[in-house]
């Protein structure tokens, strides 16, 4: 059983295999928030866990109850205007100038399965079974509308989503300029915050704060889920690390701006909400229609952050992600951006083909500079039909010379953008994003497509699939590399001008759509100049994503640890470039590159034509390497072991689900001489198997000894000289950025 009711009292208990989460609708009819946490044990009435405090001096509903006050009340959909000071869930104003609403509890539904949400990229069920749903019905007589909030928990996966719509059945228009998807009170604010937040080829850093009386958020505003801030927030407690303490984790199936918000009170409540960005939102609701909400990903952890993290992986892996790749393993591609930029031929890529091919590579991906006149980034998006002078035999000719080779070949497209200089702006200059009269501000010499308007999805639909349809390609990677500016479309009226963003990310998910469902057969990256709309919502309709323009390895220990926090292994693109990088100018051994991008979707982005023969037989050992690991590293538990945000060191690991396989990373930044002792310990692994440990060194397995689980879980493995650096008479190359690979194998 996952969700009891007890209808008399109007209880609502919800269970998942770890936690519980209890509402009940309240006198005034709205739903009150009682607890969400571990799971305890269901029992009739939980009216106990509801905390009114009693002050006279707030503002309360009923005259003849001054303890009834919505300000001391625990809620978890809370309204505006009515006495509750925090900031609510949803606003909405009326024909009248109204934004008082009263929404009281109308009736529920229990049942099995999951609905879809309608525009939206959300989680999914396979079967009936996997989740159940109870809907809470609440309804405004007066506005005549309808308020329907979902909550669906899904048992086994050990977590609740949470989504709301709005049914306008009145006569009179609705304007919606706050509609967060889900919001919950906790009954104090001994917590602290997690937000992943950088910029461009930074993205996803932790920073970790105590909450404080008053307001923190964070948020994009930037019509995309953006680099800067991820659509995630976790809250713990004081002394939640890795393996222990409590820890909430709430993540937003959505791309486009959000906002992320804790408001703790006078009371040391905090509230805490997510959904779309309100700043600069108002939706027209006209009679009969309806609005969703994006859907929040709610998951709870009595272990710490990494069983947080697993819970998230299995499920967006499993249950959010979808079509033929997502339990595929992926090819290990090469890319020619960084190779090559958009300075290439027809030979030099098959050139680069070839030799790809030799190496045991199994994709190629063209990037950027196939298309228009395309040889800088001044021109051409949106002209999408080859660039002759590159490539005289088209995309159709190349792809089937690369095929012939044995090699998939894949394809770049920025659907969303077009450039000053394009066919397609002298022809349509009124479908970039403008407002009239307003000077059009650039980002990266380009502008952005109005993706709300139908003709222009149709123009990208029948251009892109036109190429797909004729070429032979199985991948295709969806990069969009600006954020949106001079908000205002030539086809909305006035009044719903600020539906834009929205309906705009609402445009890209219905392309995304149509382009998958066209070609099931293609696996779709997505991409927003490296990882600036790298979240849930992408993952539904592109399996992995590329997490950052950042390529550098040591860069990337933070980066794959910080979106490894919600996200699976199995979506992050990582790949090995050229050194000196070009992002940081740091020189780094192949080893150590290839150690860190193999915990991802690995693949290469450099010109192998450029290598000698001593590093191309590097390359290829470590492809054959990757092969026999990739399955783990695809389907495995992840373990983060040591934090690049707080040490020299990082470490992480993958152990197979059956425990009797496992790979761990073990990278130092700097080098440390004659740093003492050091030892790492082992996760997940079983503590009643003997496990054979192997060290990769020179592309070889050396087997370094036999341990019990116990041991290595409880001690460890004690790093010797041998496996790390400690002494400088070793060395003969640069000393710093130091890894090792290790192998545990089940007796
Ligand atoms: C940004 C992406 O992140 C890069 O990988 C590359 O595709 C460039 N755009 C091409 O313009």
């Amino acid at each position: 059983m996952s969700i009891y009711v007890n209808e008399e009292l109007k209880e609502f208990h919800l269970q998942t295999k770890n936690s519980s989460y209890i509402v009940k609708i309240l006198k005034n009819g709205e739903v009150g928030q009682l607890y969400y946490g571990k799971k305890i044990k269901h029992k009739q009435d939980f009216s106990n866990l509801l905390k009114i405090v009693p002050t006279p001096a707030s503002v309360c509903e009923f005259e003849e109850d001054p303890i009834f006050s919505l300000e001391n009340i625990k809620q978890d959909y809370p309204s505006y205007g009515k006495g509750d000071f925090r900031q609510p869930a949803y606003h909405i104003e009326q024909e009248n100038g109204s934004r008082i609403t009263e929404f009281s509890f109308h009736s529920f539904k229990i049942y099995s399965g999951k609905p879809k949400l309608l525009g939206l990229p959300a989680t999914y069920v396979e079967n009936e079974d996997e989740a159940k749903t109870l809907e809470i019905k609440l309804f405004d007589k007066l506005l005549n509308a309808e308020l329907i909030l979902y909550y669906s928990t899904f048992y086994d996966y050990d977590t609740i989503t949470r989504s709301v719509k709005i049914i306008n059945k009145g006569i009179e228009n609705l304007y919606l300029d706050r509609f967060m998807s889900f919001s919950i009170d906790m009954f104090d604010s001994d917590y602290e915050m997690v937000q992943l937040s950088g910029t461009w080829a930074r993205e996803r850093h932790m920073y970790r704060t105590s909450f404080r009386p008053g307001i923190q958020s964070i948020e994009s505003t930037r019509g995309a889920s953006s680099h800067h801030q991820n659509p995630f927030l976790a809250i713990c407690r004081k002394n939640t690390d890795e393996f222990n303490g409590e820890v909430y984790g709430f993540s937003l199936v959505y791309s486009g701006s959000f906002l992320a918000q804790i408001e703790v009170d006078h009371y040391k409540t905090s509230r805490i909400m997510m959904g779309i960005n309100p700043f600069d939102f108002k939706w027209k609701l006209e009679k009969n229609k309806e609005f969703q909400s994006p859907e929040a990903v709610l998951v709870y952890s009595d272990s710490g952050f990494n069983k947080m993290s697993q819970i998230y992986h299995k499920f967006y892996r499993e249950r959010l992600a979808r079509g033929k790749y997502r339990d595929k393993i992926r090819p290990i591609l090469i890319n020619n951006w960084e190779a090559t930029y958009f300075n290439f031929t027809e030979e030099k890529i098959l050139d680069m083909a070839k030799e790809a091919k030799k190496l045991g590579i199994e994709l190629f991906v063209l990037d950027d500079g196939w298309f228009g006149k395309r040889d800088n980034d001044r021109s051409s998006l949106g002209d999408w039909f080859e660039y002759e002078k590159k490539l005289p035999n088209g995309i159709k000719g190349l792809s089937e010379k690369i095929v012939e080779l044995g090699l998939q070949f894949g394809l770049w497209f920025e659907p969303e953008m077009i450039s000053r200089d394009s066919e397609l702006f002298r022809k349509h200059p009124d479908w970039a994003i403008q407002v009239e009269n307003r000077k059009l501000a650039t980002g990266r010499n380009q502008f952005v497509l109005d993706m709300s308007r139908k003709e222009v999805r149709d123009y990208l639909y029948e251009t892109i699939s036109e190429i797909l349809k004729n070429s032979k390609i199985s991948y295709v990677k969806w990069d969009m590399n600006r954020n949106i500016s001079n908000i205002g479309s030539y086809k909305l009226d006035k009044d719903r001008q600020q539906e834009l963003l929205h309906r705009y990310i609402l445009g890209v998910y219905e392309l995304y759509d149509r382009l998958t469902t066209e070609f099931p057969d293609i696996l779709f990256e997505s991409c927003a100049g490296g990882g600036g709309r790298f979240d849930p919502g992408m993952l539904y309709y592109a399996p992995q994503g590329w997490i950052s323009d950042d390529t550098d390895a040591i860069e990337r220990l933070k980066i794959q640890y910080g979106t490894s926090i919600v996200y699976p292994l199995s979506s992050m693109g990582s790949h090995v470039s050229a050194v000196p990088n070009h992002q940081v100018r740091r020189v780094t051994s192949i080893e150590t590159r290839t150690n860190v991008a193999l915990f991802g979707t690995f693949g290469y982005e450099l010109d192998i034509t450029k290598m000698n023969e001593q590093e191309k037989d590097i390359i290829k050992k470590d492809i054959e390497f990757f092969k026999n690991y990739r399955e783990l590293i695809f389907k495995g538990d992840f373990y983060r072991l040591l934090s690049p945000f707080e040490s020299n060191e990082t470490s992480w690991m993958v152990v197979s689900n059956d425990k009797k396989e496992a790979i761990l990373g073990y990278y130092q930044v700097l080098f440390e001489p004659n740093p003492g002792f050091k030892k790492i310990r082992f996760c997940g692994l079983d503590e009643n198997l003997e496990y054979e440990i192997y060290i990769r060194k020179n592309q070889e397995l050396e087997k370094i000894g036999e341990y019990n689980g116990d041991e290595l879980i409880n001690f460890g493995l004690i790093l010797e000289q041998d496996y790390i650096r400690v002494f400088l008479e070793e060395i003969t190359e640069n000393g710093d950025y130091n890894s090792k690979l290790f192998i545990l194998k089940a007796k």
